[in-house]
């Protein structure tokens, strides 16, 4: 990383859970908690890939294990915050990043479908806060639980209705536990990613002149970078945010305010 916001130590002594964490964004999180001084749990359901990037991570010195789970398993997921626990003596950070997604008419998804999406996305991120909540409340030396969110959950999302409502859920939540655990010195926030180049994201605008399309709705021209969404994050699970408490940090160069009928 070019540049950085936080300088490294800022997160020694913390153990961070990062789910969905051996690809993507989740590993752009990964890697720089574990650069400001973290160690980091990879979570994902893809043990290769969490190996590879919990590697890439310990040979730039960083301290990274990782723990294959599938999200949507409560009892997995209770096994992924003991694992975190017994491996570092406490948990101190959760990242909910791990989500799935697909573009479809709301006509034509099945109830299948939709309980594939909600189960990771909403049901899978309350499985990962409640488990990480509890070792934190019970441990009580506080806590920072951050989640993914996107725009949609605010303004609707065409073809993307299980996401959407999944996504709004998790801002609801974000919001309510932000207020509920404040007293337990647990701070949850979210940011809410604008387009980002990541390799999950990139065959949405393989094709140029759907790539241009895309950038035209986002002001400032271009899209966003992982680096860019980590710093966010990093900053936000950083002592330096420990009055920002419920919130939701858009990080997309204003695309979600481009809606305007002259813009
Ligand atoms: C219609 C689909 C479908 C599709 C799955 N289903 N994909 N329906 N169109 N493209 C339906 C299936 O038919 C099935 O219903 C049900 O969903 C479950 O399918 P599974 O394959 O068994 O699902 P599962 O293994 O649970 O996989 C979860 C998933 C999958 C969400 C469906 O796509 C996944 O794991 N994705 C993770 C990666 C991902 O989503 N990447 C995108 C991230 S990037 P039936 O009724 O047939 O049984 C990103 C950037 C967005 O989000 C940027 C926006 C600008």
């Amino acid at each position: 990383m070019a540049q950085t916001m936080l300088p490294a130590g800022t997160l020694t002594g913390k153990t961070a859970v990062v789910t969905g964490g051996g690809t993507g964004m989740g590993r752009g999180f990964a890697t720089e908690l574990a650069r400001l001084g973290a160690h980091v749990v990879l979570a994902g359901r893809k043990e290769e890939r969490l190996a590879a990037a919990a590697d890439a991570i310990q040979s730039e010195g960083g301290q990274a294990s990782y723990f294959a789970t599938d999200i949507r398993d409560p009892e997995q997921v209770e096994a992924l915050m003991n694992t975190a626990v017994e491996r570092t003596g406490h948990l101190d950070i959760l990242v909910n990043n791990a989500a799935g997604n697909f573009i479809v008419d709301s006509d034509k998804l099945s109830v299948n479908g939709w309980n594939s999406v909600v189960n990771t996305v909403l049901n899978g991120t309350f499985y990962c806060t409640r488990a990480a909540g509890l070792k934190m409340i019970e441990a009580g030396n506080g806590g920072k639980i951050l989640s993914v969110v996107a725009s949609y959950a605010w303004t609707g999302g065409p073809r993307t209705v299980h996401s959407v409502a999944a996504k709004a859920g998790v801002t609801a939540m974000t919001k309510t536990l932000g207020v509920e655990w404040a007293h337990h010195g647990i701070r949850v926030n979210a940011i809410c990613p604008g387009p980002t180049d990541t390799e999950g994201a990139r065959p949405l605008w393989a094709d140029p002149e759907e790539e241009k399309r895309l950038r035209a709705k986002i002001p400032v021209g271009r899209f966003g970078t992982v680096e860019e969404m980590a710093q966010a994050a990093s900053y936000l699970l950083s002592p330096y945010a420990d009055f920002v408490n419920g919130e939701v940090f858009v990080i997309d160069g204003g695309e979600w305010l481009g809606k305007g009928l002259t813009s």
